[in-house]
């Protein structure tokens, strides 16, 4: 029998079994237990289940047009190919769309809106059958016309018009309040579409059991990804089951379905076999999701002193017509710094370049290139110290909404920077420090990225040997979950972290937040925190003490004065709990960000305009640490991410047809080795007492958001070119 504990956060946490169990495991670097299954090629991947099950392959056909009417699919020729076994032409795959938050697909029956678009696909005997035959499916089209250029907009007037997303933010009267500022800066800025280009391709294998659909797939939100499957097919939720125990790089592109899920379930019902589905590296650029590209446009006006008075954010995205989910680009610049009159507004434009979604950081991955960028200009312009500026215009409480702060060391995470990265020797001038042909620069800028969270469950059951079992449908995109949730029951239990297993990624087990939204480790390991409530209530149950008085350590129990084995208490029967935990009133009573500060060093050759980052230190405060190493992980991936977005990354579109130019790896540019130098991140102790029963926030997005306009900043010191076109390429710094 299985019991069950409900953690509902009203009320910010006090001291809890993770800060007086002394187990010493909660927050240890430990390496991720899995590792050695990664890197030896024994942990299962999506495309590596099922091997040797009579499996049949398929391969999509897309779309090389951007806008158009199907007149006809024609796949006899591929069907009159040896081993070709099927052509799945069905609309319900073909428009399957991406979007977490779109669980239906759309009702267009027969047209391309982006060039890539899935249309039909060959299922055959081999991968390359499939591939061979996908050539001879003959399919007219009647292209209509399309919009393929975000850019062609910029010079309209930035009147959100009636494309106004939900999201705006209005406070005072921003437009005068600008005008009567003794000092003002204004500028726009633009950045790309991009790519998340996980490691893993996206790839799905169905297969059928009667009307139970099984998918194989790569995932982040396994919960949300059966419902948005079961209404792709039209079928009852409960029919539908998604395994996913390892994912290999999500950063937002898999936080929905892709078209091949619902191309390889729709192709295993037909031939009556398990279809296995990858998309190539090429198409998972194309048939995918990007990261919008925006024009962002920033106001600031202040008091000659340096005080912000007016300060307002518009900002406009591309996605599909029919969608309407847009870049939020000014999700920081809501609360990250004072001013009486603000404004943040989000307006999407219809482009038809593949489907617009969440890419890591959304919103402020990009947004603060453009905010930091501009308050960089801005303190120079007031002749104040960047740094200075920033603390003269910290907000007591959040300015929009006037909700108290669960916690904020922005100030702490500049100062520790400052001081250990010797901000006060920085060449303070422009194009004042030179090293033969490369000028040498340093800047900074604030990182912010607001904390979330979800319901989130999971199962822990405690066995007579005194081991435990963690179980949730929760994902390990790479990011630690196993080791963190091993890490949390081991302290709550007071087990040696070895006596805890862990299970993932199968909808079969209780509901999680999934991997999004730098939500995971906190919502997931909270609801591990209940359960281990419930399974230590248990346990004091029977020795008829309360739970407070009750010490689980080192394996054993104590209570009173005596000290026993857990297996002893435990019994014949595993004790099992069901966790949930619920965000409650503390989310609506505070406001919750995490926080840090990133320096920059970087040298430009004068010659040939290359960027070279020389130094890069984040500082961040995001409540508990869970697990140092993979949080520092987190970090120094985001610094790389955040390189790759002030310098590299960038998905070119040929304005003419639509087709995005650039869809490997090759021609998309994202950071190697050479492109980074030494990484240092400072992780300062925290803990937001608010935010979860952990105490922890979120931290995987916050080291992104802001890092790319540290590099711009350190470029503009060095070189006294300022950037506002990303990303920040050579010709662009000559
Ligand atoms: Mo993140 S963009 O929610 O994977």
């Amino acid at each position: 029998m299985s019991l069950s504990n409900t953690y509902k956060m009203d009320r910010p946490v006090g001291e809890t079994r993770l800060d007086r169990n002394g187990q010493n495991v909660i927050g240890r670097a430990l390496p991720r237990f899995e590792g050695p299954l990664k890197v030896s090629g024994t942990a299962k991947y999506a495309y590596e289940q099922l091997v040797g099950r009579n499996v049949a392959y398929g391969y999509l056909v897309t779309a090389p047009v951007g806008s158009a009417k199907i007149r006809r699919i024609d796949p006899l020729a591929a069907l009159s190919m040896k081993g070709v076994l099927h052509v799945v032409v069905d609309d319900r795959a073909a428009r399957a769309s991406a979007d977490p938050s779109d669980s239906k697909p759309s009702a267009i029956k027969g047209t391309v809106s982006y060039h890539g678009q899935p249309v039909c696909m060959v299922v055959a005997e081999s991968y390359e059958i499939a591939r061979d035959a996908a050539r001879l499916v003959e399919v007219e089209y009647e292209t209509t016309e399309g919009s393929y250029d975000l850019f062609a907009v910029k010079d309209e007037a930035y009147d959100p018009g009636e494309q106004v997303m939900p999201s705006t933010v209005r406070k005072g009267d921003v437009d005068r309040a600008f005008a009567a500022a003794e000092a003002q800066f204004e500028a726009t800025y633009t950045t790309p579409s991009q790519n998340s280009s996980a490691m893993e391709p996206h790839a799905s294998i169905a297969s059928w059991n009667g009307d139970q659909l099984t998918v194989y797939g790569s995932y982040q939100l396994v919960s949300t990804n059966v419902g948005q499957l079961a209404a792709a097919l039209g079928i009852a939720k409960s029919n539908v089951r998604i395994v996913s125990p390892y994912v290999g790089g999500g950063f937002g592109s898999k936080l929905g379905i892709a078209p091949e899920s619902v191309f390889a379930a729709l192709g295993a019902k037909a031939v009556g076999r398990p279809v296995k589905v990858a998309l190539t590296r090429s198409q998972v650029y194309q048939t995918t999701v990007r990261r919008p590209d925006t024009i962002q446009r920033i106001r600031i006006g202040t008091t000659k002193a340096g005080k912000i008075t007016a300060i307002a954010h518009d900002t406009i995205s591309g996605n599909l017509p029919e969608q309407n989910v847009f870049e939020p680009a000014g999700i920081s610049t809501v609360f990250l710094y004072a001013g009486e009159n603000r404004q943040i507004t989000h307006r999407k434009s219809d482009v038809n370049i593949v489907l617009g979604a969440s890419m890591r950081a959304p919103g402020e991955a990009v947004g603060m290139l453009a905010l930091e960028n501009a308050m960089d200009e801005m303190a120079e312009k007031l002749g104040l110290d960047p740094i200075e500026f920033r603390k003269a215009n910290e907000p007591e409480v959040d300015p929009q909404d006037g909700l108290p702060f669960s916690s904020r060391k922005l100030v702490e995470c500049m100062d520790e920077g400052a001081k250990r990265f010797g901000w006060a020797d920085r060449p303070e001038t422009p194009m004042s420090r030179r090293e033969g042909e490369w000028l040498i620069g340093i800047g900074m800028a604030a990182a912010s990225r607001k904390n979330l969270l979800q319901q989130s469950s999971a199962r822990v059951t405690l066995h007579p040997d005194g081991t435990a079992l963690v179980e949730t449908d929760m994902t390990d995109i790479g990011t630690g979950t196993y080791t963190i949730l091993q890490q949390i029951a081991a302290e709550m239990l007071g087990l040696p972290v070895e006596k805890v297993a862990v299970k993932l990624g199968d909808s079969a087990l209780p509901q999680a937040a999934g991997s999004g939204g730098s939500w995971g480790a906190n919502s997931s390991g909270s609801s591990v925190f209940a359960a281990c409530e419930g399974v230590v209530a248990e346990i004091a149950k029977r020795l008829g003490e309360k739970p407070d008085d009750v010490t689980l350590k080192d394996g054993t129990v104590i209570a009173g004065n005596r000290q026993r084995l857990v297996g002893e208490i435990v019994g014949t029967k595993p004790i099992v709990v069901e966790g949930t935990f619920k965000p409650g009133r503390q989310f609506k009573e505070t406001h919750q960000a995490s926080y840090g500060a990133h320096f920059c060093e970087v040298a430009v050759n004068a010659v040939t305009g290359e960027t070279r980052v020389r130094r890069l230190l984040t500082v961040a405060a995001t409540g508990r640490i869970l697990n140092e190493k993979t949080a520092t992980s987190q970090c120094y991936g985001g610094q790389i991410f955040g390189i790759g977005g002030a310098l590299h990354e960038e998905l070119v579109v040929d304005t003419r047809t639509g087709l995005l130019v650039n869809h490997d790896l090759a021609e998309y540019h994202v950071p190697v080795n050479a492109d980074v130098p030494q990484l240092e991140v400072v992780l300062l102790p925290d803990r937001d007492l608010a935010a979860s029963p952990l105490a922890a926030k979120g931290i995987g997005e916050l080291a992104l958001s802001g890092v790319g306009a540290a590099v711009t900043n350190a470029i503009y010191n060095a070189t006294g070119v300022r950037v506002r076109d990303y990303p920040m390429t050579l010709d662009k710094v000559l």
